[in-house]
């Protein structure tokens, strides 16, 4: 019978450690939320003791949360203990996490004691947390360079008096996964009271092994696995816990084990989380990143075309995202864009597949990606070159009285005149912008995101600017580099504009035919 895996989110604690500027109460309620909405078994809401405002927002999450077990981290010392319980009290169960350092290194060099005097100090304050909640969770820090003897022994004496969880961290990420697999296997062979016990483990990233190590940990007999979605955490991070229950899922077979996760709740959270956590998710991170489900070459294109399982071991669906369209460039092949016309609702009857993949090659070459708008172009108008330029930049100029006062003026050239709009903000310059550019085209988009990023070439630096932008249900991007960040800006909003100008009338176009 399949055993479960206890899932223990620790973003908004060994998580929020990593990041530059500390999240708020309202920041850290919405994290937890959306952990509880995708069944996450235990929220490690803060660290209470270490300041007042995560005292208070361990004490608001308490009062959102209803159906993931909340825990709050305490050193062993009695006010820490006090403090983390203070935080929690509005619940009936919540858990105490209580740690100390267990390596020869931890014991002497940073807590200048002996192992006799860890492990007393371990049993006073289990005694003490016992005073206010059963549910204790020891870890055992730096255990992954611990001796396996005095892990052995502490673990044992842990257990003795009363700690149901016992977690062994590889604080500094240095096990590899037959090793840290030993350890583990180790405490379930000296350990005689383990059974007592659920082990947990609690790796890091600093060697790229934290997911191995818990993968192995739990064929080793751990069946709690300590981790936050995305994999942030202290320095290179903590393992990854989309990454753990989409391999438990999707090797079920081979690992017999389940999580109570709603899988399909993956991706949402992982935004959520990368969104107000300020931090930019790679994109090749398996399974969240956006090249994540997409097939760039002709020959896994093909393949995915004729059975997904050639190239996909899980389903884009199965972490909650729509099947994902194939990004046709170059290196896509005739039978990606014979697919992408049939998901348009053309049959090979209606253009002709060996001229529009001719003329397709030489517009990807050119253009990088082509999108619906340009294969319905390249099949169905005749010389159809990509870029159109319906709008021209003539001049733009602003001043300001003060940060929240600006003033614009731009001049463009757009349906065969000069058109001049003067905008007066309080928003901000990009706002400002946008608003002038919409008012003389009146075609309104929504910008989703932008990046920019400085470059320094022949000695001068130059600002690289991308925009994303939204219309009608459609993705548009443009981009531009200038010296002049403005510039940069406004060209780039020109190239969204001209982009979507020849968009409509394409569908005008295709329409008409
Ligand atoms: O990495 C670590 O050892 C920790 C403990 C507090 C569990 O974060
Ligand atoms: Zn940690």
């Amino acid at each position: 019978m399949k055993e479960k895996i206890i899932i223990f989110d620790t973003t908004l604690r060994d998580g929020e450690q990593a990041l530059q500027s500390s999240l708020n109460t309202q920041e850290k309620i919405e994290i937890a939320l959306a952990l509880e909405d995708m069944h996450i078994d235990i929220i490690e809401a803060g660290f209470p003791i270490s300041s007042p405002g995560d005292f208070k927002s361990v004490q608001e999450i308490c009062k959102k949360i209803k159906n993931s077990t909340i825990c709050s981290l305490a050193r062993c010392i009695d006010k820490d203990i006090e403090i983390a319980a203070q935080a929690m009290s509005q619940l009936k169960n919540f858990r105490i996490h209580l740690f100390l350092g267990t390596s020869k290194l931890h014991i002497e060099s940073k807590l200048k004691k002996n192992f006799q005097e860890i492990k007393d100090m371990a049993i006073r304050s289990i005694k003490y947390a016992k005073k206010y909640t059963d549910d204790i969770e020891f870890s055992c820090e730096d255990a992954g360079r611990t001796s396996i003897d005095n892990l052995c022994a502490i673990v044992e004496t842990l257990i003795k008096n009363g700690v149901k969880t016992i977690n062994i961290p590889d604080t500094v990420g240095y096990t590899i996964p037959n090793e840290f697999s030993k350890i583990i296997s180790e405490l379930f062979i000296r350990v005689p009271n383990i059974d007592q016990a659920i082990i947990s483990v609690h790796c890091h990233n600093d060697l790229g092994m934290a997911v191995g190590n818990s993968i192995c940990a739990i064929q080793s007999g751990a069946r709690q696995i300590e981790g936050t979605i995305t994999g942030i955490g202290e320095r290179a991070g903590n393992t990854a816990l989309e990454e753990v229950i989409m391999a438990i899922k999707t090797r079920k077979k081979m690992l017999n084990f389940f999580t109570n996760i709603k899988h399909h709740k993956i991706y949402k959270t992982s935004k959520i989380i990368s969104k107000i956590c300020n931090i930019s998710i790679p994109i090749n991170k398996a399974i969240i990143g956006s090249n994540a489900f997409s097939h760039s070459s002709g020959i896994h294109q093909d393949g995915i075309i004729k059975n997904r399982k050639n190239y996909e071991i899980m389903s884009p669906k199965d972490i909650g995202l729509k099947n994902i369209k194939f990004n046709l460039t170059s290196r896509s092949g005739r039978a990606a864009v014979k697919n992408r016309m049939q998901e348009m609702g053309y049959t090979e009857k209606d253009y002709n597949l060996k001229t529009l993949y001719k003329k397709f090659l030489k517009l990807a070459d050119r253009k990088g990606q082509i999108f619906d708008y340009d294969l319905q172009m390249l099949a169905f108008i005749k010389n159809y070159s990509k870029k159109n330029l319906h709008i021209i930049l003539k001049n733009i100029s602003f001043s300001s009285q003060s940060l929240n006062q600006i003033n614009i003026c731009i001049q463009l050239f757009y349906n065969n005149i000069i058109h001049k709009a003067k905008i007066h903000t309080k928003n901000g310059i990009v706002n400002g912008i946008y608003k002038s550019l919409q008012k003389i085209t009146k075609i309104n988009f929504l910008l989703k995101k932008f990046k920019i990023k400085s470059i320094k070439k022949n000695k001068k630096i130059w600002e690289k600017v991308y925009i994303i932008a939204k219309y009608k249900n459609e993705i548009f991007y443009g981009k531009n580099t200038s010296q002049d960040i403005i510039q940069a800006f406004t060209q780039s909003m020109i190239d969204i504009l001209n982009n979507i100008i020849q968009f409509n009338e394409i569908k005008k176009k295709i329409k008409n035919n």
